[in-house]
């Protein structure tokens, strides 16, 4: 069906302002590459990648083509005390893509991901004897997705205000946007790593001994894109070791090539124990996610009676065919068209372009890495209304990127070109300057 709805109540949207939106409903027939059609016709740049997910564009054929005969081969079979061999055969091919990750635990979404991987952490310390480590430390400003433990150590107020406390045990460290200090930073800033020691504060506060797992997204994103400061990852890492808690980096996003190396971890050369993964997994067409794990981690579940679950958790769809078979065609063409080795061809004119837009009225910020790029728009007295006012007006020059209060993010996909870029910049250019 490709004809505008004539009712647009039935459906809630998520997070969306559904009263604006149905003022000036923008409704996307169709996709191709790194570009949208409306239902009008009107063609835009995709400069958010879908939701920082279609990695290698829209409508690839060789994935289309695998789900459609997978679909009509099998459709489906759950994986409780069965299994089926498209769900092997593509945690082989994912885990190959992770050097030091051994095993991942299906999920069906980036939200699922983070839950589990906080259940894994618990368990973890529990299958060990260790079982007083309750706490998870979080960030400000984090986005780790809207499930019960993901929302309770993320860090945005507005997510979690309709809903009160959830994990009682959650901590939070700052977040580590020095405005003052690194405004305008190309890729990682040079201050703040001392801001991981907010770990160590926590530590003090609580007991090392009584904390499970602290995750963060190596690169922040949906918050507001802020790369990691120098060495600040790192210092993470040393503090997780000195007190035996389990570091998690969520690649929701960061995962799959948006930095120019398959998962950021490889890019900044700091190893977490778990890692969540999901999004560009299957290139956004078949929802799937995953928990990825060291042998170490693993190891400690396989104690128990032979006969019992490892791991009392698990989804109807974890490991789905149709998923599992998107998940291998991605990682093939990924592999073939050299996709993440464009990303990182085109991470320096990404970056410059970005950076050739600081003389633009009202922009205050500039951040970027890999193939993400946030400008910070001056915020009048009702915050975020420069940055819908701007999503608006770039959305009808042809671009799609994402308001986050007043900074304009983007994660184009990253089969984009010197030319693409340089359309996105000129675009930004006409809409920011008048
Ligand atoms: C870092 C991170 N974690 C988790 C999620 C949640 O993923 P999903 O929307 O697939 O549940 C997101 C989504 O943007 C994310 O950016």
């Amino acid at each position: 069906m490709n004809q505008m709805p004539n009712n647009l109540d039935a459906y809630w949207m998520p997070f969306t302002a559904s009263r604006w939106f149905k003022e000036n409903p923008r409704i996307i027939a169709s996709a191709d590459g790194v570009h949208y059609t409306t239902m009008e016709g009107h063609r835009l740049i995709d400069g958010t990648g879908g939701l920082w997910c279609c990695n290698a564009g829209h409508n690839r054929k060789p994935i289309v083509e695998a789900i459609q005969k997978q679909a009509a081969t099998l459709d489906f079979a759950h994986s409780f005390n069965q299994g089926h061999a498209i769900a092997f055969e593509a945690a082989n091919r994912l885990t190959e893509m992770a050097p030091g990750f051994d095993h991942i635990f299906f999920t069906n979404s980036g939200s699922e991901a983070v839950d589990t991987a906080l259940k894994i952490a618990l368990a973890y310390h529990q299958a060990r004897g260790e079982g007083q480590r309750r706490v998870l430390v979080g960030r400000q400003k984090a986005y780790h997705g809207i499930n019960f433990g993901g929302l309770s150590v993320g860090g945005i107020g507005l997510n979690k205000g309709q809903f009160g406390t959830l994990y009682p045990d959650a901590k939070h460290m700052r977040h580590t946007h020095l405005l003052d200090r690194n405004a305008f930073s190309r890729g990682q800033p040079e201050h703040g790593d001392f801001l991981a020691d907010d770990l160590e504060e926590i530590c003090q506060t609580y007991g090392g001994h009584t904390v499970a797992a602290c995750i963060v997204e190596p690169v922040a994103g949906a918050g507001g894109v802020f790369p990691p400061p120098k060495g600040y990852l790192q210092r993470l890492r040393n503090i997780c070791d000195r007190h035996g808690i389990l570091l998690i980096f969520d690649e929701v996003i960061s995962g799959f090539g948006r930095l120019g190396t398959a998962f950021a971890y490889q890019k900044f050369g700091v190893k977490p124990d778990l890692m969540t993964a999901a999004k560009g997994i299957t290139n956004a067409t078949v929802p799937l996610g995953g928990v990825f794990t060291t042998g170490g981690v693993r190891e400690a579940f396989l104690s128990g009676p032979p006969t019992m679950p490892d791991l009392f958790h698990g989804y109807t769809y974890s490991g789905h065919p149709l998923a599992c078979a998107a998940a291998i065609a991605t990682a093939d063409l990924y592999r073939d068209e050299g996709v993440f080795e464009n990303a990182d061809a085109m991470s320096g004119p990404w970056e410059d372009m970005l950076h050739s837009l600081a003389d633009l009225p009202g922009v205050i910020d500039i951040r970027n890495m890999g193939l993400v790029g946030a400008l910070q728009l001056e915020s009048d007295e009702t915050v975020g209304a420069r940055g819908r006012a701007a999503f608006e007006k770039l959305w009808d020059a042809g671009l799609s990127c994402r308001p986050i209060g007043d900074n304009l993010a983007m994660s184009p996909p990253l089969i984009v070109t010197e030319e693409h870029i340089g359309q996105i910049g000129d675009m930004f250019r006409r809409v920011l300057a008048g």
